[in-house]
């Protein structure tokens, strides 16, 4: 260690725990701190920090826990030394790769209080004003979701009965709450079946005959369903994934033929097959598209199913009137997760799960004696998790300090940025753009000029003699031009796009190696875009002479 231990004392190590007696070392370090991360926020420069992953192995490799005490001073230093230093700029105007981005300044303060405070969210007695100002956030995100009257609000805004939503850590225990409500909702309580929360999967299936139960999402839907349906013992191969139409939605006539399917053979008598819930996607993580909520609903009202929207990422562009009907049926949704961490532009992490019916949480309410009294206001008796802290101030305090208003222009902006970065990938003869965004995700791939012709020819050619498999082996080339490029990119460090593969909609299914934009930091502006869309052609057509002999010869050779 580069500083010094010292002498464990018990009076030095109490005085951690209170106040500063002295006002001044309170001020002292907050203003390191603050100090700290204003330097962090002004640097230029690398977006990952150039430190290898090797060196940060070997700085971190302490197996031991440090026996003494150390100065708090010389701990912050270490902090900013090895950690902060160290850590990816996500707020930088060039950093446009994950939904991960900047946040507002203030934010950071709220995390203070957050932290100060220490309210457990569990129960009353360890949050009190906070449980109200949670119940107050409920209702808003209810209510630009499901817009039911002043009345229904009025009486249950604070109504210690019933739950309008959860605040979860995050999108995946959000959608863990609702698909674990919609398993327990499929196989309830009935007669001497006590529910199968009570009496397990195997009993539920015995005693409603039924030999499996399945959910419907999108290919496109968000990996946590498949990690999800494993904890709820339903079974990742349960998951029925809807083939995406060319705009990246699930297929709705091939939704409706797998239901059928399941029709067909429940009709058949034995043990049947029960759909638990239908998800649909608003914005998915790969292409930002949106599921047609509207005709998602009717299949799963047709086989009465739950149906969930998972909205964790595309939810806040609610608050634009203009675009509310890209989520047309969002308001009929039973459950929907809305995350604040993603485009509320709020510090990690925490999610929401919000109920259509306010007595669907009753499936998963639970008591205990010691802690979650019955009728009190503890809100740990609708949720999954147990302590968790008081992360609804951030987005409460967000909706006072930006409002409706604010995000919409916020969100207007993003839109622009969408546009401009979509239209530049257009008019330009080296990208190919492989989503149509609708929300702000664009993917996109480097196509080197020379070969831009033969594959915009190919792929729109079906009936005039497509070589299928020409446009294979060209395609993977292309795949492992853009996976280098990737990597150029990532040594340059002036900016950051993620990198995906997509199950193409163009190319018969083929899987197709993409670079991700996420236009949302309004930081970044249009000659931003326009400077990292110039340093991705360079550095291609750079990486093209590589590869020219063996693209040559795939188009030379004969059919
Ligand atoms: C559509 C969607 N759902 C769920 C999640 C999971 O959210 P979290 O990472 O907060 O658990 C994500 C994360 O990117 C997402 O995009």
């Amino acid at each position: 260690m580069p500083y010094k231990e010292i002498r464990a004392d018990f009076e030095h190590l109490r005085k951690l725990f209170i106040f500063p007696e002295s006002e001044d070392r309170f001020i002292e370090f907050g203003q390191m701190i603050l100090n700290m991360l204003h330097s962090y926020f002004r640097e230029k420069g690398g977006i990952h920090s150039s430190v290898s992953l090797k060196s940060l192995e070997e700085m971190f490799s302490e197996i031991s826990i440090p026996r003494g005490p150390h100065l708090l001073k010389d701990i912050f230093s270490e902090i900013e030394e090895k950690i902060i230093s160290n850590s990816v700029k996500v707020s930088s105007p060039y950093y446009i790769g994950h939904m991960t981005s900047a946040i507002p300044y203030y934010s950071i303060f709220v995390e203070m209080i957050i932290a100060a405070l220490n309210q457990n969210q569990v129960k009353i007695e360890t949050a009190k004003a906070s449980t109200f100002v949670e119940r107050e956030l409920i209702c808003w995100i209810h209510r630009l979701i499901y817009n039911f009257n002043d009345e229904y609000y009025n009486s249950s805004i604070q109504n210690r009965n019933v739950s309008l939503g959860s605040v979860t850590l995050d999108g995946t225990l959000a959608n863990l709450t609702a698909l674990l409500i919609a398993r327990n909702k499929a196989f309830p309580a009935d007669g001497s079946f006590r529910g199968i929360s009570e009496e397990g999967i195997a009993e539920a299936y015995k005693y409603y005959n039924v030999e499996r139960s399945v959910v419907f999402v999108s290919r496109r839907g968000h990996y946590s369903i498949d990690k999800i349906n494993g904890i709820l013992g339903v079974g990742t191969r349960n998951i029925i994934k809807i083939p995406v139409d060319k705009y990246n939605k699930a297929d709705v006539n091939l939704l409706k033929h797998e239901i059928s399917k399941i029709e067909e053979h429940n009709k058949a008598g034995g043990a049947r097959i029960k759909i638990i819930a239908i998800v649909a996607v608003a914005g998915s993580t790969e292409t930002g598209n949106i599921d047609d909520l509207y005709e998602i609903r009717k299949c799963a009202e047709s086989c009465g199913a739950h149906y969930h929207v998972d909205a964790a990422w595309g939810g806040p562009v609610l608050f634009v009137d203009q675009y509310r009907t890209l989520f047309r049926g969002i308001e009929l949704a039973d459950s929907v997760t809305f995350d604040s961490h993603k485009l509320l532009y709020l510090p990690l992490s925490m999610g929401m799960v919000l109920f259509r019916n306010e007595k669907d949480p009753d499936f998963i309410k639970h008591n205990s004696t010691y802690i979650l009294r019955k009728d009190s206001y503890d809100l740990g008796r609708f949720t999954v998790e147990g302590s968790r802290p008081f992360s609804a101030l951030r987005p409460w305090v967000a909706m006072k300090v930006f409002g409706s208003e604010g995000f919409r222009l916020l969100f207007e902006n993003a839109f622009k940025l969408t546009k401009f970065f979509q239209k530049s990938i257009i008019n330009s003869s080296c990208f190919e753009l492989l989503n149509i965004p609708e929300l702000f995700i664009i993917n996109y791939r480097f196509i080197p000029e020379q070969i831009s012709d033969f594959i915009m020819e190919t792929a729109s050619s079906d009936s005039r003699g497509y070589d299928a498999e020409k446009i294979i082996e060209i395609n993977t080339a292309l795949n492992d031009i853009n996976k280098d490029l990737h990597r150029h990119l990532r040594h340059e460090d002036n900016s950051f796009v993620s990198r995906t593969v997509l199950e193409s909609t163009q190319y018969h299914g083929q899987m197709i190696v993409s670079l991700r934009a996420v236009t949302i930091n309004p930081l970044t502006d249009d000659n931003i875009l326009s400077e990292i869309l110039l340093e991705q052609q360079k550095l291609g057509e750079m990486i093209f002479r590589d590869y020219s002999v063996r693209i040559d010869s795939i188009i030379k050779k004969p059919r």
